[in-house]
């Protein structure tokens, strides 16, 4: 064992006080710590207990000490192991519970976090919300440069999700993708939110089904969510066992009245989320129908356009955030009008434009064709070819022609 001193202050919940006492007492560095007992430090350095343990835990790990494993990779079973963010060094049961009605339920969601941002949650200073940030982050994984192998690790985590359409699926590369958010759009009628309603249905089918098990987030903010229809979908599937209260019951509707509501609704899915996990139901698919509604009729100045702009910005990655961090699909709609005093350029632009299309990670345009037939138009992929693939919306759901 060294009898070097370190820096104390780097522990998490640590400050220089505590620092001070710490090397008094002859705890000069981490391995010393790291070798101590909860009750021998916190009588020596007037800690709380949980503090106590909380600092040993970081000094194990970070003086590779842990004896959280035995003969596995410490780091490993720290990961596997659900950390909960009371696992955080200095995190007590008041922070606690201040971080999470903030919405931050977990160590991704600290880890993404800005310090600015988790400092006014938990009212403690930026530099401990720094060191929570960092923590939150070795432990998540999160941060730094991934190498090429990881990235591509993250991306076989990635699901698709069938339309059970196929010439549609095909188009998809095999159906909407987890950990991005799909932005449809189109004119009034154009089938966006049959699309959605029909993805609420297949969401919950089993995977050999080519649904992902899961649930779903609606946010409605038209007043156009309906249960019937949801109902004819599920009969559609001709399923013999398939229940309709079941199906109704994996679908969270909140209607949003406002876009700050609609806003909220999604940074407060969090906690929904997690109970869904727990269920066993868990959270696969978040529909925004409409994402821009809302937005468009209260920011209808010209003099508002920026500060839109600013709140669609926040809002598209607070979907994001959501669907990577549940491995869920984001599917959001987006109402273009054609517009005939538009003589110069496309006359169905999408609203919120760059905005939306830079943060969406695929953009669909669907309208209307001769004889009831659709057209889905895949706009923008960073994956897969422009193409376009038709259907029809039936009774029993959207269907081949
Ligand atoms: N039960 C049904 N059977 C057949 N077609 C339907 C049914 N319900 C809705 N539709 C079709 O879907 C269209 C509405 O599409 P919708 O997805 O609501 O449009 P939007 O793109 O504005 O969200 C209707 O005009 C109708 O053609
Ligand atoms: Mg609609």
């Amino acid at each position: 064992m060294t009898t070097e001193t370190q820096n104390l202050e780097q522990i998490p919940g640590v400050g220089p006080n505590t620092a001070e006492k710490l090397v008094q007492a002859g705890y000069l560095n981490f391995e010393i710590i790291a070798t101590a007992t909860p009750a021998e430090l916190y009588e020596s350095v007037e800690i709380g207990e949980a503090t106590a343990r909380k600092v040993i835990n970081w000094c194990r790990q970070t003086s590779g000490l842990s004896t959280e494993s035995e003969g596995g990779d410490a780091d490993e079973a720290m990961k596997q192991r659900n950390l909960e963010i009371e696992d955080i060094p200095g995190v007590g049961p008041t922070t606690a519970d201040k971080l999470r009605e903030s919405g931050f339920l977990t160590i991704e969601s600290i880890a993404t976090a800005t310090s600015a941002n988790l400092a006014e949650a938990a009212e403690i200073g930026e530099s401990t919300a720094k060191k929570m940030i960092k923590w939150c982050r070795e432990q998540a994984d999160i941060g730094g440069f991934r190498t090429g192998t990881e990235v591509f690790e993250q991306r076989l985590k990635v699901k698709k999700l069938t339309t059970l359409v196929p010439d549609l699926d095909e188009l998809l590369g095999g159906g909407f993708e987890s950990q991005a958010i799909t932005e449809l759009y189109g004119e009034f009628g154009s089938g966006k939110s049959q699309i959605v309603h029909q993805m609420v249905v297949n969401v919950q089918l089993p995977e050999e089904l080519g649904g992902l098990g899961g649930s779903a987030i609606y946010v409605d903010t038209e007043n156009t969510f309906r249960p019937e229809r949801i109902e004819q979908m599920v009969r559609g599937l001709e399923i013999e066992d398939a229940n309709v209260e079941d199906f109704l019951a994996n679908i969270h509707v909140a209607r949003a009245q406002t876009s700050d509501h609609q806003m909220l609704l999604i940074e407060n899915a969090h906690e929904l989320a997690q109970e869904l996990k727990a269920k066993g139901k868990p959270l696969k698919l978040v529909i925004v129908d409409s994402l821009t509604g809302l937005f468009r009729s209260e920011y209808a100045g010209r003099g508002t356009l920026a500060e839109r702009q600013q709140k669609l910005n926040r809002h598209m990655h607070d979907i994001f955030k959501l669907c990577d961090e549940y491995n869920a699909i984001g599917l959001v709609t987006n109402q273009v009008m054609s517009n005939p005093a538009v003589f110069f350029g496309d006359p169905t632009k999408p609203i919120g434009g760059n905005i939306v299309g830079h943060t969406a990670t695929f953009r669909i345009y669907l309208r209307k064709s001769k004889g009831g037939k659709r057209i889905m138009r895949l706009v923008d992929s960073p994956n897969l070819p422009e193409g376009e693939a038709t259907f029809m919306v039936e009774e029993g759901g959207i269907r081949s022609c």
